[in-house]
């Protein structure tokens, strides 16, 4: 594990992977809520301030674990055959024992524009949690896909209509850092006289 004290920000920028497994070691909720303090310091045109949070403690976090085990057993061709069972299973232990679950929502908008800004700061404040939680050792997983209009996640976090599920921040100490390739943006960057 790297020594995560003298971590700028390009360092951490750099350095920080998604990662996929944590240590069972719990994050303190004083960390969490510095963090999010934080990520809230994100470019916002308008000051709109669409975000809001939902962290999961330790029932909301089974309840989530079953809606997600649902959720996936509904894409399954046989959901109640025996074999897939430890799939199912394993979904909602994996669930379980993530330290910290994070569900990030946007206030949308009718106007295309306004609601795209809204996605967007939003997405830079859990980007922002995410690197300022690598510059204290903690790592984090953003998720996204159709799980997250998923109508049983909505109904469970009583989302009001117009607010949108961003994607899901797991996070922990990490059990490994995967490694990770990047194309050099000089391969992707065009610079014009
Ligand atoms: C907007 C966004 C949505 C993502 N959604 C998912 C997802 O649904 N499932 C997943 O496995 N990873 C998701 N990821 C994580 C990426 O897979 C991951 O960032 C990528 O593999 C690069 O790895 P790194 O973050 O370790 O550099 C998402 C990342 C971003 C930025």
């Amino acid at each position: 594990m790297q020594d995560t004290r003298q971590m700028s920000v390009l360092d951490a920028i750099i350095s920080r992977r998604s990662i996929p497994q944590f240590q069972p070691k719990p994050v303190p909720r004083e960390i969490i809520q510095r963090l999010l303090d934080a990520a809230v310091w994100v470019p916002n045109h308008r000051l709109t301030e669409p975000w809001q949070f939902f962290v999961l403690g330790e029932t909301s976090k089974r309840r989530f674990a079953e809606i997600r085990r649902d959720f996936r057993a509904a894409t399954m061709p046989n959901p109640k055959a025996p074999e897939v069972q430890p799939a199912l299973a394993k979904i909602v232990e994996d669930t379980i024992h993530t330290p910290v679950i994070i569900i990030v929502t946007a206030q949308g908008h009718d106007d295309p524009e306004l609601r795209e800004e809204n996605y967007w700061a939003t997405f830079g404040a859990a980007y922002a949690f995410m690197l300022g939680a690598w510059s204290l050792g903690i790592g984090t997983y953003f998720r996204t896909g159709a799980f997250r209009d998923h109508p049983p996640l909505r109904e469970f976090l009583g989302l009001a209509t117009g607010r949108r599920i961003i994607g899901i921040l797991y996070a922990g100490y990490p059990a490994a850092i995967p490694q990770k390739q990047r194309t050099p943006a000089a391969e992707k960057t065009v610079w014009l006289d």
